[in-house]
């Protein structure tokens, strides 16, 4: 048989398992892992040395705003420089979320999003649909015959005009329900809208926001506001039977709340996101701590620490991290002007996802590189409808692939990085896990550890089967 590619001789990393593994690859699949020396080339292979590296699959960011008005702006990474800080950090997928303009439906937002990001991307993509209206409902079905079956509900954004209320909720997981074992599946913003109004109302006076700035955004969000969201809409997924996966967590109450309800056999999923692993809210004590105001927003060193347990080795009730990434530069961040309710919202994250995970999960001990490719790669495949395809070294698998120098650290330097943002969360911080290679269906798009992909390579990807916590089961939703 011939190849196109052979990964020879690298530590390569499952979610179960390492071994030392060549990897074969033929046109954009991996057609062949045998243990070292045993796949042979002919002259026109490609061999790319990996003794001494870390192999693991492409990651996926299941969370991504690229290019999404918001907060009176429009989030700085689009789908060109998103992407290739994706392609740099060894992701090679990512998940947007389409969000209907006023008046449209989820099949505008879809349309709208293609013209975002074809022909544009670098690496794969697809989104989540947002709803944002009673009728976007009835679309469901036919969204999930085009291969989109994860829908978003927000609890909170009234402004915006993308705030879903009970009844809503309620009725997105009941027709997600009727649709059948891992035919769909509701992502959800779990805030409590109404009392965080409530705080939001009491501390907006000239006199506290002069005195504490912008760590109001942390005090008008203690952990109930989330806690108490994510308590109500688990309620509506154990009466529907609608499979729920709460976003970006932040809480350790949200984690315990998780845990025991799958125990109860709810079928609710967790995501957390890197932020929510490594800041707390001593960064609005910071000159620059409005920079850090993302929503929901980092909470205490004890949140930190449950999270942690949660996606590590004795946890398991988080199954995915991803970043939400929602990118703003210093001047649209400057927006607010003593007024924290008018920060634009959000972090970039995709240059340092894997980083993250490398360098604070990794090397400081707390998880094993079989459980990073599992929470960045296997599981958001799996969970998101491609795990068919992505996150896996297997043969039938695109050859989505990041090499690892497992020696090398480099000191995170926004200027260094894809992203346009002129700021980053981890400037100055020493890391790992950045991609010395990352090939994306077959092709390299980092070489060297420098950015060599093509505008364009990133393919939409239609998906099924969702919600599946272990590999090959829907989570059950009856
Ligand atoms: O701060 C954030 N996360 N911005 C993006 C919007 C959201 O809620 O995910
Ligand atoms: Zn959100
Ligand atoms: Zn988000």
């Amino acid at each position: 048989m011939s190849y196109d590619t052979i990964i020879s001789g690298g530590t390569a990393h499952w979610s179960t398992h390492s071994a030392q593994a060549d990897i074969a690859i033929r046109g954009e699949k991996i057609v062949a892992v045998g243990a070292p020396g045993t796949l042979k080339g002919d002259r026109k292979t490609r061999i790319i040395d990996a003794r001494g590296m870390d192999v693991i699959p492409g990651c996926m960011d299941a969370h991504v705003h690229l290019a999404l008005p918001f907060c009176g702006t429009v989030s700085c990474d689009d789908f060109d420089s998103g992407t290739r800080a994706a392609a740099c950090g060894c992701i090679t997928t990512v998940i947007d979320f389409a969000i209907p303009g006023k008046d449209q439906s989820l099949a505008d937002a879809d349309q709208v999003w293609h013209e975002k990001s074809d022909g544009i991307a670098h690496v794969d993509y697809t989104w989540h649909l947002a709803i944002t209206n009673q009728r976007h409902i009835a679309e469901i079905p036919k969204m999930v015959k085009r291969g989109l079956p994860t829908f978003k509900e927000f609890m909170i954004y009234e402004s915006e005009g993308w705030n879903s209320d009970d009844g809503m909720l309620f009725a997105t997981l009941e027709s997600i329900r009727k649709l059948g074992a891992g035919a769909a599946m509701l992502l959800l913003h779990a805030e409590s809208a109404r009392v965080l109004d409530m705080l939001i109302a009491r501390m907006h006076t000239p006199a506290m926001m002069k005195k504490y700035g912008a760590r109001l955004h942390a005090m008008t969000r203690p952990n109930f506001v989330e806690a108490e969201a994510i308590e109500r809409a688990i309620h509506w997924s154990h009466v529907t039977g609608g499979t729920l996966y709460i976003v970006h967590m932040s809480t350790g109450e949200g984690a315990d709340l998780v845990k025991a309800a799958q125990a109860r056999g709810t079928p609710v999923i967790a995501e957390t996101c890197v932020q929510y692993l490594t800041t707390d809210d001593s960064v609005f004590a910071r000159k620059d701590g409005h920079l850090y105001a993302c929503c929901p927003q980092v909470k205490k060193k004890r949140d930190i620490e449950r999270l942690w347990r949660a996606i590590g080795p004795d946890g398991g009730e988080v199954s995915v991290v991803s970043t939400d990434t929602c990118s703003f530069t210093r001047e649209q961040k400057a927006m607010w002007k003593g007024d924290w309710t008018k920060i634009p919202m959000g972090m970039p994250g995709l240059d340092t996802m894997v980083p993250v995970m490398y360098t604070h999960g990794v090397r400081a001990g707390r998880i094993t590189m079989n459980k990073l490719v599992d929470l960045c790669a296997t599981a958001p495949a799996r969970i998101m409808g491609l795990g068919d395809r992505k996150g896996q070294i297997a043969p039938g698998f695109d050859a989505d692939i990041a090499i690892i120098d497992p020696k090398r650290t480099v000191t995170v330097d926004h200027r260094k990085l894809q992203s346009r943002c002129d700021w980053n969360p981890y400037q100055g911080e020493k890391m790992g896990g950045f991609a010395k290679v990352t090939l994306c269906r077959g092709a390299v798009v980092v070489e060297d550890h420098k950015f060599v992909g093509k505008r364009g390579w990133g393919r939409f990807l239609e998906r099924e089967r969702v919600g599946a916590r272990v590999a090959g089961a829907p989570v059950t939703d009856g």
